[in-house]
């Protein structure tokens, strides 16, 4: 068999382990592996590259992806035709495709509609995939984002500020809520559950009044800036230009909730961004093993003709969901674990 494997959508750490585990478990039950660059875009436009133990050396440890990802989408370019083209004119039976919901939604697509040969991995720091327990690169976001607030409560506690902490998600809190809880957040924000901005502004009055004169505050890019009177605004929503899959590019939240916060409240307030950091470099060794064992499972299951799957993680095991399953929709924060760290605000 020669199996292709893509990576799509945003980066994200643990990308490579998948990658090298696919190659590994193919090469060692005798079968070829290509690697197809830069996402769907590699099949519009025919970028392929042998992957073997060379090429597959050393990159464990290492962040990014070795083909390269774009959010092409062949739905919305109408390329379709041009992706079962090149992939039969590459002579591939099979393809591993791994990226979170857009990517994944293509490749059901495809299947549904096509019966393509596609086999998914779910990735995405956001964790927002449906079906599994968790996605790889989740961890390594959270582990980045619990260590900057970590860093951020010193330098809060020594000058006596309010420190708001935005990071990534898009429209799911699940990093910011984690991270949040870890660094003993005293106020988050999330998308699914958006306290409004006085209730915020009342749990650091009610802390700063009580003793500690220094606040850390999380908020969800993808947090709504809701109020009392029933006004909500989605930062970025009309001014940005949207990607192929719909999705408009947030960020800046952070900056608006501390003017807010600022103004109402007194306290002198500083924003931090973290943005693509939560992206970036190595992976924990959680996401290493969870990326490994989804590797060798979606490898598996391309050489048990199991098309249409995607590897899962349900409790300490390794599974197979349909793609369909996946991608039906968005995996959001429980009302149980934002209670945990309600818990602990103000
Ligand atoms: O889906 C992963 C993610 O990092 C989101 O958290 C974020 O909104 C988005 O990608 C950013 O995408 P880009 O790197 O294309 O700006």
């Amino acid at each position: 068999m020669r199996i292709g494997v893509l990576t799509g959508g945003g980066d994200c750490p643990g990308l490579n382990a998948v990658i090298r585990a696919v190659v590994r478990r193919s090469l060692a039950s005798g079968h070829e592996v290509v690697g197809v660059h830069e996402g769907w875009k590699g099949l519009v436009e025919g970028l392929f590259e042998p992957l073997g133990l060379r090429e597959i050396s050393g990159i464990l440890p290492r962040g990014g992806t070795i083909i390269g990802t774009t959010r092409t989408n062949p739905y919305k370019t109408g390329s379709v035709d041009r992706v079962l083209a090149n992939f039969r004119e590459a002579g591939l039976d099979a393809l591993v495709a791994i990226g979170g919901e857009d990517t994944l939604g293509v490749a059901a697509r495809l299947h549904r509609e096509e019966k393509f040969p596609v086999v998914g991995v779910p990735k995405t720091i956001d964790n927002d995939l449906s079906a599994t327990d968790y996605t790889f690169g989740f961890d390594t976001a959270v582990f980045i984002a619990t260590e900057a607030i970590d860093r951020l409560h010193t330098t809060a506690e020594s000058h006596n500020r309010v420190m708001v902490v935005e990071v990534m998600g898009r429209h799911t809190g699940w990093i910011a809520v984690m991270s949040g809880i870890a660094g003993g957040a005293d106020v988050i924000l999330i998308p699914e559950q958006p306290i409004t901005v006085e209730q915020a502004c009342a749990e650091l009055r009610r802390r700063h009044e009580r003793g500690p004169d220094f606040s850390i505050v999380v908020v969800s890019e993808g947090y709504e800036l809701t109020y009392e009177s029933g006004e909500r605004r989605l930062v970025g929503e009309e001014a940005r230009a949207t990607d192929q899959f719909g999705h408009v590019r947030l960020g800046g939240v952070g900056d608006e909730l501390a003017r807010e916060i600022e103004q109402r409240t007194g306290y002198e307030t500083r924003v931090t961004v973290l943005g693509h950091v939560q992206r970036g470099g190595t992976p924990t060794p959680h996401d290493r093993i969870l990326a490994t064992r989804y590797g060798l499972k979606a490898a598996d299951l391309v050489l048990e003709g199991r098309f249409g799957r995607m590897a899962a993680l349900h409790g300490d095991d390794i599974v197979d969901v349909s793609l369909e399953e996946a991608t039906a929709e968005l995996k959001t924060v429980p009302p149980h674990f934002y209670d945990v760290a309600r818990a602990f605000f103000g």
